[in-house]
């Protein structure tokens, strides 16, 4: 898994009254997992969604669905999300107090497990979890909004990452999140990431399937 690389479309940005149909768009363009933006108004400004549309997504894809929770007290809600259908869970470094006993919970409730750190985070809070954890996501936005620009000094937690995987022969995903399109997809792949969210420029694109094809032939041709 670390050394494929995969198109995550995040739904944030998708029409919701024809979810079903803008998901079979992306599939057709090679999308590899399906991004969930679970926001409570709390952690983030923003509300989204929560296991229910988890549950509905389920039943549309057979891709991995990943769900990235920008909530509050997320371990009170860790089986719901994993029973409605995801098969990757991320908290938030910022919100999780004992980041071990999370991590180790949502891996024996069933899932992959993830953790992100905003913008203003440091990677070096994440030195003690990196053995266990299946997933690093970077937030190159401060999240809870689609459609914001990237902010490019999150480049060099992509590279220190990588350093450290190789270094240690770690296996985790490095996932990036926020403001990605076809100008800056490519160095982002470059600096060692291998997992891309996209919402807007996917969703918000005239034609999706085609959106999601060019990315995905960007960092496929990256390297
Ligand atoms: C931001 C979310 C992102 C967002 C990315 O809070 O975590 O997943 O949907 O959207 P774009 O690609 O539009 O920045
Ligand atoms: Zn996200």
């Amino acid at each position: 898994m670390k050394n494929k690389k995969i198109i995550a479309p995040s739904i944030l940005s998708a029409d919701f009254s024809n979810l079903s149909m803008q998901i079979r768009n992306v599939e057709l363009g090679g999308a590899d997992v399906i991004h969930c933006d679970v926001m409570d108004g709390q952690f983030v400004p923003n509300i989204t969604f929560g296991p229910i549309i988890i549950e509905a997504v389920r039943k549309i894809t057979k891709l991995p669905i990943d769900t990235h929770l920008m909530i509050k007290n997320p371990d009170a809600l860790l089986k719901e999300f994993i029973e409605a259908g995801s098969n990757y869970i991320t908290v938030h470094q910022e919100e999780v107090i004992h980041l071990n006993r999370t991590i180790n919970r949502i891996k024996e409730l069933g899932a992959k497990a993830g953790v992100a750190i905003n913008p203003s985070t440091p990677v070096s809070t994440l030195t003690e979890v990196l053995d266990i954890v299946d997933l690093v996501l970077v937030m190159s936005v401060n999240p809870g909004f689609g459609a914001q620009k990237f902010i490019p000094g999150t480049l060099k937690k992509i590279e220190t990452l990588a350093a450290i995987r190789e270094e240690k022969g770690y296996n985790y995903i490095i996932e990036i999140d926020g403001g990605i399109n076809s100008e800056n997809i490519k160095t982002v792949s470059k600096a060692g990431c291998n997992m891309f969210v996209v919402g807007w420029s996917i969703f918000g694109a005239d034609n999706i399937t085609a959106s999601t094809m060019e990315l995905k032939n960007l960092i496929t041709n990256s390297n």
